[in-house]
């Protein structure tokens, strides 16, 4: 698939998109996020993709959305157009496993995309920030939303109403990124992230990052049900069986996804 945008690469049960705007630090346009959209639909769509990882360059995730391109929208445009929904939103529907490498600026829509994937590995020079504020807008793409469930509301109000950049090791200690590695070992470490889970049962991860995701829009005790049906059905699967028998063997186990 050619893309103007975006690269892409899989190997090893890996799919790799990378923004590629460098001039305009990878500022979130149509086109863009319409190559991403359907760069993602192929990755869901081939069975010898795994994992997903999503990244930028090293000085810009993603410096936000293009600010050039939607200056001029009335409130018609973005309100019948339904601005910011569709290929915007398609991270959040993926049903393999997404990693956003974050580099330098995720800002705005940047920050806003990382949040939508299941996890964020952040170098050591990653900002993260929702500066909507000062451009006299808010958020678009569940940016008070998404940050408040990972944060909590006083780093979030603090972000929204500010619109702070928060680096690194802070984002880590306030329970937005998974981990911090030095911005050199960004990828290794992502890709040796990814490589691990690319071994496991597809349709267990599957399962395991549904139950995950239930826990933000239901009660404990409905999440708890959610899970705990999830787990009985594990055992009608064949790589439950695999897995313990390997186990027992000791032995590594093999997976088929059934
Ligand atoms: N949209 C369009 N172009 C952008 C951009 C954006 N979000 N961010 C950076 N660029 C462009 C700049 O206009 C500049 O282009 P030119 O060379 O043609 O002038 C180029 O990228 C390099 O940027 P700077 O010269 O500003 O680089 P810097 O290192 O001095 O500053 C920065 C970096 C702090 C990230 C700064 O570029 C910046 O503040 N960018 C805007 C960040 C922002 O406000 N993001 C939120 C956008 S709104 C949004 O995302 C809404 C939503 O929820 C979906």
């Amino acid at each position: 698939m050619a893309f103007e945008t975006i690269l892409t690469e899989a190997k090893d049960g890996i799919g790799v998109i990378t923004f590629n705007r460098p001039k305009a630090l990878n500022a979130l346009n149509a086109q863009m996020i319409g190559e991403m959209g359907r760069a993602l639909d192929a990755f869901e769509a081939d069975d010898n993709v795994h994992v997903i990882v999503l990244t930028g360059s090293e000085k810009a995730f993603a410096a936000g959305a293009d600010i050039k391109e939607m200056a001029d929208k009335s409130f018609n445009d973005a309100y019948m157009g339904d601005f910011i929904s569709g290929p915007w939103d398609r991270i959040d529907s993926c049903h393999k496993p997404v990693i956003a490498a974050v580099s330098g600026f995720a800002l705005g829509g940047g920050c806003e995309m990382a949040m939508m994937c299941d996890l964020i590995i952040a170098s050591d020079t990653a900002k993260f920030g929702q500066p909507e504020i000062t451009l006299g807008i808010v958020p678009g793409i569940g940016g008070t939303q998404r940050l408040t469930r990972a944060v909590g509301k006083a780093k979030a109000m603090d972000m929204v109403l500010t619109g702070r950049m928060m680096g690194a090791e802070e984002a880590e200690r306030s329970g937005l990124v998974a981990r911090v590695v030095p911005a050199d070992q960004l990828m290794d470490e992502v890709m040796t992230m990814a490589a691990t889970m690319a071994t496991f049962s597809r349709s267990t991860m599957k399962m395991a990052k549904e139950s995950v995701r239930r826990a933000f829009e239901t009660t404990l005790s409905e999440g708890v049900r959610y899970e705990r049906r999830l787990f009985h059905a594990c055992f009608a699967t064949y790589d439950q069986k695999e897995g313990m028998k390997a186990f027992i063997e000791k032995r590594k186990p093999k997976f088929e996804n059934r």
